[in-house]
């Protein structure tokens, strides 16, 4: 039932707030404000202990919450990890090293190409393999294939477009991530308060995101003429402009195309004009010195800016320059917030457009086959 909304979709983003606080309660209580609960995957404990490598598998924007990970893995707690779309893992015969934690992300559990990746991997048997599914369906193939199951409580996801699986998703991994961190003593004292007092404000902040629905309506009628966009960020946003471009795509049809900012000199600057709308994700992190030279660039060729930003940054519209405040959030889990304007633009582009934005043309919620 859609209740009060127009689209599923618009009621899964809206849900988000509380899809990941259920999410975020698998692993901290309320009053304990300092550690993760006992109970947290307490029965995997000595496997989680062994591994020295992660591998994660996935399709679409499931692919992109683990390109999040990635970067969680090795900055947070040192442990490397590969992140690849399954379609194509599972072609290339690829080596497998001992003492991996195999990550397959999937909503469905379903995906054809994530679960033979995976039973390819088992077939390699290499030495201290740990599979984990993250899902948003227990009774799936997925999760009945893995050895462990941590699961997204996102509860039911109708609309085809992916929006509050992934936030969900990223907030487990989060999780999994101190989980392993702590497990390892590669993350203690200070710097897990620290995470773990800041997970715990991200309901909070994405509810306040939510208010940005009017303003990014208003921003959406820039796009409704538009044949071509570009996404751009860096660091933890470079995932974040990729899974704009894909929503934008999937449920607008506008050609979309995601880009670490750092890349526009090695080609997609020749695109841009006055006619090119370029959405960047633009949080006051480390990132963003960096990133505003990009803009610059972009704004000297005539492109049109798009930009979500922190009021921290100071960033002001200008001619070409359209700016939307992202509420206050660390680093850290600023992608998990920043992926809500990038879901509200792409909804009321769709919207405006006049497509079936609960069910895009040729695409289908899961895909069973390859
Ligand atoms: O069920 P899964 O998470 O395995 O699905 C993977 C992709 O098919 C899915 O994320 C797809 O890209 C979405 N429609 C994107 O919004």
């Amino acid at each position: 039932d859609k209740g009060e909304f127009k689209h599923y979709m618009l009621k899964e983003i809206y849900e988000q707030p509380d899809a990941v606080a259920r999410t975020i309660e698998m692993a901290l209580d309320n009053n304990e404000t300092s550690k993760l609960r006992d109970d947290f995957l307490q029965r995997y404990e000595t496997q989680l202990a062994g591994i020295r490598h992660v591998q994660i598998l996935a399709c679409g924007t499931s692919y992109h919450s683990g390109l999040v990970a990635k970067y969680w893995f090795e900055s947070l707690i040192r442990v490397p990890c590969s992140v690849e779309v399954a379609s194509e893992f599972r072609y290339r015969n690829p080596v497998v090293v001992d003492n991996c934690l195999v990550i397959c992300i999937s909503q469905s559990g379903e995906t054809a190409d994530t679960l033979s990746a995976l039973r390819d991997i088992q077939k390699q048997t290499p030495a201290g393999l740990v599979s984990l599914a993250l899902c948003n369906v227990p009774t799936s193939s997925l999760v009945r294939e893995t050895d462990i199951f941590l699961p997204t409580l996102a509860g039911p996801e109708i609309g085809v477009a992916s929006t509050k699986a992934f936030t969900t998703q990223l907030a487990a991994l989060m999780l999994l991530v101190l989980k392993v961190g702590v497990i390892q003593q590669r993350v203690t004292g200070e710097r897990l308060t620290t995470l773990i007092g800041e997970l715990q404000q991200l309901p909070g902040q994405l509810y306040a995101s939510l208010n940005l629905d009017a303003p990014i309506k208003t921003m959406s009628e820039h796009f409704e003429d538009k044949k071509s966009c570009l996404f751009l960020g860096r660091g933890l946003q470079f995932p974040i402009a990729l899974e704009g471009a894909l929503k934008l795509k999937e449920i607008s049809y506008i050609h979309a195309e995601g880009y670490a900012a750092g890349e526009l000199k090695h080609g997609p600057l020749a695109l841009v004009d006055k006619d090119m709308p370029i959405v960047v994700l633009a949080p006051k992190d480390s990132m963003f010195d960096k990133l505003k030279a990009n803009m610059q660039e972009v704004h000297a060729r005539h492109g049109e800016l798009f930009v979500f930003a922190s009021e921290a940054s100071q960033m002001v519209a200008e001619d070409r320059l359209h700016v939307v405040y992202v509420p206050e959030v660390c680093e850290v889990l600023a992608p998990i917030v920043y992926s809500v304007p990038v879901q509200l633009l792409s909804y009321h582009v769709a919207v405006m457009r006049g497509t079936d934005v609960d069910q895009p043309r040729n695409l289908a919620k899961s895909v069973t086959v390859e």
